[in-house]
């Protein structure tokens, strides 16, 4: 039997941080509002001549130097995002050629929003599942500070650029255990983008709440596992409060859950990626343990994987 294992992970953020202290001078805002409302302090913002592609390459760079593979051994690209480039060609064709692949593999984005990752490790598993791929690129990258109303303090305090990779390859051994994917687009208004991202907060937080706990309950039903089975959550990073209400109903401790959301602000697909990345590379996520990750997005879109390290 096939199944899929992530060996390797990167991350990449742009250089330039913006505090919630700089966002008071741009905003009517404070650092204590945005702070206790969504648990974030800063977030980094992409230089005017970066783009998402640029932000995918570096993150993809490390994940592929971590896996030990070369380039032109990825045999299908997925880019999570929802700040393309441009409309066309895809972030992940733009990408390919960026790495060098030549290999003429196909390369796809993946419009999810913050949901993104999920779905694009998911599509990942099938393909080496089915035996269309061996080794794929999975990449969340976002520069959602160009879909910023910087005059609406709503929504500009809550969001920040940045991109994570990891490469995921067929094995013999389960990594990729599960996965669940859900969207209802009867929701799309609470969360839209046209061009300016436009939010109602109280009801996505609440819808957040609600689909995250029954989708990670759902999961872990069908796995026939605990919360308490669960050795690190990686969560989407939009909200500390969202985050926290999803820990709860697991019946997880705070202290298993990867946070990264005090310093990167919500990256949309970018953040989960951006997360394993850091737990990684600081040694909290070892092999043979069980990671469970978790999204919610416009759309909305929502879902679940369970990742056996
Ligand atoms: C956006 C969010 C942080 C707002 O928190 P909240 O507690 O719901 O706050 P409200 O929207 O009720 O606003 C409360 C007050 O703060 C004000 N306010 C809004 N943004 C503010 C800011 N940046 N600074 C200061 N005050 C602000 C509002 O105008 C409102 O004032 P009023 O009471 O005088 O009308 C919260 O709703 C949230 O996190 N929602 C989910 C967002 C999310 O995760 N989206 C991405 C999903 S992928």
């Amino acid at each position: 039997m096939t199944y899929s294992k992530i060996i390797g992970t990167g991350s990449y953020l742009p250089a330039k941080v913006l505090t919630n202290y700089d966002l008071e001078k741009i905003v009517e805002t404070t650092h204590d509002w945005i702070f206790s409302r969504s648990g974030i302090v800063e977030r980094h913002i992409a230089a005017e001549n970066e783009l998402t592609s640029d932000l995918a390459l570096q993150a993809s760079l490390k994940a592929i130097e971590a896996s030990g593979i070369d380039a032109n051994e990825i045999d299908l690209i997925i880019v999570a995002t929802t700040s393309p480039d441009m409309s066309f060609p895809s972030t992940a064709c733009i990408l390919q050629d960026k790495l060098g692949i030549k290999n003429g593999s196909p390369a796809f984005d993946i419009q999810a929003v913050c949901g993104g990752f999920v779905y694009g490790l998911n599509t990942a598993d099938l393909y080496i599942r089915a035996g269309q791929a061996k080794t794929v690129l999975v990449v969340g990258a976002e520069v959602l500070s160009r879909m910023l109303d910087w005059n609406d303090r709503t929504t500009c305090v809550l969001f920040g650029d940045g991109a994570g990779a990891v490469v995921v390859r067929a094995s013999d051994q389960p990594g990729i255990v599960a996965a669940k994917l859900h969207a209802d687009g009867r929701h799309r208004k609470m969360l839209t983008a046209d061009p300016m991202i436009a939010m109602d907060g109280q009801a996505v937080f609440k819808f957040a709440v609600k689909v995250l706990s029954d989708v990670v309950e759902e999961l872990l039903e069908e796995q026939k596992l605990a919360g308490s089975d669960i050795n690190w959550l990686v969560p989407h990073q939009a909200n500390i409060r969202i985050i926290e209400a999803t820990a709860k109903k697991l019946g997880l401790k705070m202290e298993n859950v990867v946070l990264t959301v005090a310093n990167h602000g919500n990256t949309s697909a970018a953040s989960i990626p951006l997360a394993l990345d850091t737990a990684v590379r600081d040694g909290r996520i070892k092999a043979g343990q069980n990671i469970l990750i978790e999204a919610v997005g416009g759309g909305f879109t929502w879902g679940a994987a369970l990742i056996k390290w």
